[in-house]
């Protein structure tokens, strides 16, 4: 069962998760964080990179992996995962950009990218922490619905429902790739810490069968149940459906304090 962390709101959640950040790179400066898009994580890289300028941290030695990027996009396109992520994390944290990996969705390589994407993860000795955002079709990363619960990075094609949500960052729906090219459930679940954040009531049904619903592939975010150590941060609204508020409220309030999140 996953913690889960009901907050005010994401300024909040992004503080909490900064704070995990900085303190897992306080006992390890090279620490390997999986990156996730969309605007969910967006305050916890901005509450990290100000607190890191405030305490002059050099994170240069932090290796990231980001979860997973369209396939087809042409270089540099801005919604390109890769332009994302150099734009929201690489550059205001000061990143090496070396040591920042995108899955390739370059289609003349894509067939071989997913091994390779899963080779670099192993050679950097695993992700320490991986953040999280879900989809209202309860993916995480690009794992549609129906995904293999042991899958490793690959590429899927989008659910309409995804390719819809994610039309607001494109012209129009018809310029959102059918394909995509994702980290697998598999590989999510390799990670030591999974930090999955939720804001908004539109994300309120994928949160309750993430955490409370069957384990299934018909809902993939349901795979963090089996981690060992998933942690779930929402906002009032992303927690309005879930039933067992009350606990989680309790637990939160007398964790001891030497545990972290
Ligand atoms: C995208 C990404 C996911 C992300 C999800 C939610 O489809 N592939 O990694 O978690 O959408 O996006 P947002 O945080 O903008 O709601």
């Amino acid at each position: 069962m996953p913690e889960v962390i009901i907050v005010p709101d994401q300024e909040t959640a992004g503080n909490l998760v900064a704070g995990a950040i900085l303190d897992l790179l306080g006992r390890k400066s090279d620490a390997v964080l999986g990156l996730a898009t969309g605007s969910t994580p967006l305050p916890a890289y901005r509450t990290l990179a100000s607190r890191a300028a405030a305490d002059g941290l050099d994170l240069s030695r932090v290796r990231g992996f980001a979860l997973d990027e369209y396939v087809g996009l042409p270089e540099g396109h801005p919604q390109s995962y890769k332009s994302v992520i150099r734009t929201e994390v690489t550059v205001p944290l000061n990143l090496t950009p070396s040591l920042v990996h995108v899955p390739s969705g370059d289609p003349e390589t894509i067939q071989t990218a997913g091994d390779d994407f899963e080779q670099a993860i192993t050679d950097a000795g695993g992700i320490d922490l991986q953040l999280l955002g879900i989809g209202t079709v309860g993916h995480i990363g690009f794992n549609e619905p129906g995904s293999s619960l042991s899958s490793l990075t690959r590429v899927k094609t989008l659910t309409m429902q995804t390719r819809r949500d994610n039309a607001r960052f494109f012209g129009s729906l018809d310029e959102v790739p059918t394909q995509a090219i994702t980290q697998g459930l598999g590989t999510i679940l390799r990670s030591r810490h999974l930090v999955l954040m939720a804001f908004g009531e539109g994300k309120a049904g994928a949160i309750a069968g993430a955490v409370e619903g069957p384990v299934s592939a018909a809902l993939p975010a349901s795979v963090i149940q089996l981690h060992q150590r998933a942690t779930v941060i929402v906002d009032e609204d992303a927690a309005s459906r879930l039933a067992h508020t009350e606990y989680y409220r309790y637990a939160w309030a007398n964790k001891p304090s030497w545990q972290s999140i």
